[in-house]
């Protein structure tokens, strides 16, 4: 039987969690390649919709990795988007998709094992839950056009 190897999408915040993903890189740490990583600015900067629009895309499960709480270099982004986290596993409940393929990670960028940790442990936790019926449809169309 073939294994399922998730999607996963990681919003990281260039302070904190896009540098501890390099320094993992530099000190040659291994963990999944199933990660593909989005920089952005801040992690305040991630939207609902970001979240729920890379699961409705395929994604089985998507991250965001900001700066370690009172780090933030924009004062409250990252507090702000773990606000905005919390309401898209609320949403994602509701409609019967389970919450625990969105998550919230704090972090510094001196950080690189626990990004790989994080990356284990996402990948792991996808794994177990499965395809998301979002993704499995999305494939499918893909495969029948
Ligand atoms: Fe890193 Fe805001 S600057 S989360």
């Amino acid at each position: 039987m073939e294994t399922f190897e998730p999607n996963i999408l990681a919003y990281c915040c260039k302070y904190c969690a896009y540098a501890a993903a390099d320094l993992a890189g530099s000190m040659r740490m291994n963990y999944p390649g199933n990660i593909k990583i989005i920089q952005v600015p801040c992690t305040g900067r991630v939207d609902v919709l970001h979240l729920l629009k890379a699961l409705e895309d395929g994604a089985d499960g998507v991250y965001v990795a900001g700066c370690l709480e009172g780090e933030c270099h924009f004062i409250s982004g990252n507090l702000k988007v773990k606000k905005r986290v919390l309401q898209v596993k609320k949403i994602l409940s509701q409609i019967g998709i389970e919450p625990e393929r969105v998550e919230m990670f704090n972090l510094s960028s001196a950080m690189g094992p626990r990004f790989a940790e994080i990356a284990v442990e996402m990948t792991e936790r996808i794994r177990k839950l499965g395809p998301s019926v979002v993704g499995l449809y999305q494939r499918r169309q893909a495969a029948v056009n």
